[in-house]
């Protein structure tokens, strides 16, 4: 048996402490130090291990580690081509976005190709998710089930049933019995996952856990489990759509720029193959206030629809409502936009935007369509039939470069927009389409409302009042 000694492990922060203090030194939190000791699988207690000696690495074989595909091409992309035996993956997601259901995908999929897949749940009963299996189509024999709540009943079941991958729902309700504290706490999930990845390097079984994420976007057990595995993907979207998003966060096989993209349906998850076109299909071209966008999501380029609506508030502090983007950016840009394209009224004006679809956009690339968005609804003018905006905006009003612009244009141009404004300093292709390249956002207003500012000549035309766009 492994040696145990005893610890105090701050419930926040993870911070141990040999001895029990009133407050944590790592965090400065009160009353969160817990007694603990290590966790540890009978198969995997070995402590004092001799010393691997280092050599030089040009003498190192090259390790088989190939990734072995699932089989669902969405997953496997955003893996970089599959499961790596021995890799502890962490999926991680709000409770009811779908881990569960995309786990027996997996399940099902790699049980196919001939794979032996063990599905530990603490969650559901094995009755609950054979009828979710057979919903899903994932009745398979080689798909084994069983309930697990604590890391002996898993060592057990993993000894007893020699899986190939292991998929243990969830992590959260997994526990060690040994350890004081409470199942769900920090400290256990802590242990648990240690005590699994050393069960996984040691056996070669791919392994995937699931964590819930708790409201604010942290794993629950904050970020203590995020450096103990191979892999952490997370998978979002809005609950009141289909659309769901699956990306890496970090990954030691691969690259962490991929996205894989689902839709949930009656009969489970879905790959979408061109999501721009699922965003932009019910748009109406033509309406004032809204605008596309060719974002990133990791490398992917993706297109999607901003909107913005702008009206006189009857409020003291007037109405600022972001779906999609972070609300403090939206806030920056208005005082931007006020500031530079002389709005004075737009800070006493009520300001509702959106990006359509359940997207969330955090990349800065967004900015210059979100702002024309705006413009265009202050001055109920919808912008050209085929336009897009790309740029970041500064707090000068400048336009800056943004990531993989000519990526995004390719795009764009697949799906037929053939206008583009983008920032000054762009030097790469235009990609078939007509490109105008602005330096400040007013010039970028001239270039989307040319019938406004005819005198596109920069630098010589002058806004409009702010009265005459507000009323
Ligand atoms: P679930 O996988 O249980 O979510 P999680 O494990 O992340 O908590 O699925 C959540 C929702 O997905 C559930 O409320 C119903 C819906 N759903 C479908 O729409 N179609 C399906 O085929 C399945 C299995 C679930
Ligand atoms: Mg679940």
């Amino acid at each position: 048996m492994a040696k145990t000694r005893t610890v105090f492990t701050c419930q926040d922060c993870g911070h141990h402490s040999p001895r029990w203090q009133g407050r944590c030194s790592g965090c400065g939190a009160w009353n969160t130090l817990v007694e603990e000791r290590s966790a540890s699988f009978s198969t995997t207690s070995a402590t004092d291990q001799p010393l691997v000696p280092a050599v030089p690495v040009t003498e190192l074989a090259a390790d088989e580690l190939s990734a072995e595909p699932t089989g669902i091409d969405e997953v496997d992309r955003v893996l970089s081509g599959g499961l790596v035996p021995g890799s502890v993956t962490l999926l991680g997601g709000e409770p009811g976005i779908g881990k569960s259901t995309l786990l027996l995908q997996i399940a099902a999929s790699v049980a196919d190709n001939g794979h032996r897949v063990l599905y530990l749940s603490g969650e559901e009963s094995p009755e609950q998710i054979r009828l979710r299996a057979e919903r899903l189509g994932a009745l398979h024999p080689r798909l084994w089930l069983a309930p697990a709540l604590t890391i002996g009943e898993l060592a057990a079941h993993l000894a007893a049933v020699k899986p190939d991958l292991v998929l243990i729902d969830s992590i959260q309700t997994l526990h060690d019995p040994s350890l004081s504290s409470a199942p769900g706490s920090v400290a256990q999930i802590r242990e648990c996952t240690a005590a699994i990845v050393a069960e996984a390097k040691a056996s070669g079984v791919a392994t995937i856990l699931v964590g819930h994420v708790t409201k604010d976007g942290a794993l629950a057990g904050p970020r203590v489990l995020e450096h103990l595995v191979d892999t952490v993907l997370s998978f979002d979207g809005d609950r009141s759509h289909g659309l769901r998003l699956l990306q890496a966060h970090k990954h030691r096989f691969g690259t962490t720029a991929e996205l894989g993209v689902f839709e949930m349906s009656d009969r489970g998850l879905t790959a979408v193959a061109d999501p721009s076109q699922l965003f932009l299909a019910d748009r109406r071209p033509g309406v004032a206030g809204t605008m596309v966008v060719p974002t990133l999501e990791g490398r992917r380029p993706l297109l999607v629809e901003v909107q913005a609506l702008v009206q006189r508030s009857n409020l003291p502090t007037p109405r600022r409502s972001a779906q999609g983007f972070d609300t403090t950016r939206l806030g920056l840009l208005l005082a931007v936009l006020s500031q530079q394209c002389r709005l004075p009224d737009l800070p006493s004006a009520d300001v509702f935007a959106m990006v359509v679809g359940g997207v969330r956009i955090s990349e800065p690339g967004a900015d210059l369509g979100l702002v024309m968005a705006v413009v265009s609804s202050v001055a109920n003018a919808p912008l050209p039939p085929g336009l897009v905006a790309v740029g970041e905006v500064g707090l000068a009003g400048e336009v800056r470069q943004v990531a993989h612009c000519e990526q995004r244009l390719r795009e764009a141009a697949r799906l037929g927009f053939r206008k583009a404004v983008v920032p000054a300093s762009y030097e790469g292709s235009n990609a078939g389409m007509a490109i105008k390249r602005v330096a400040t956002v007013p010039d970028a207003i001239r270039a989307g409302f040319p019938e406004y500012y005819p005198d596109t000549d920069v630098g010589t035309a002058t806004m409009a009042t702010p009265a005459e766009l507000l009323d």
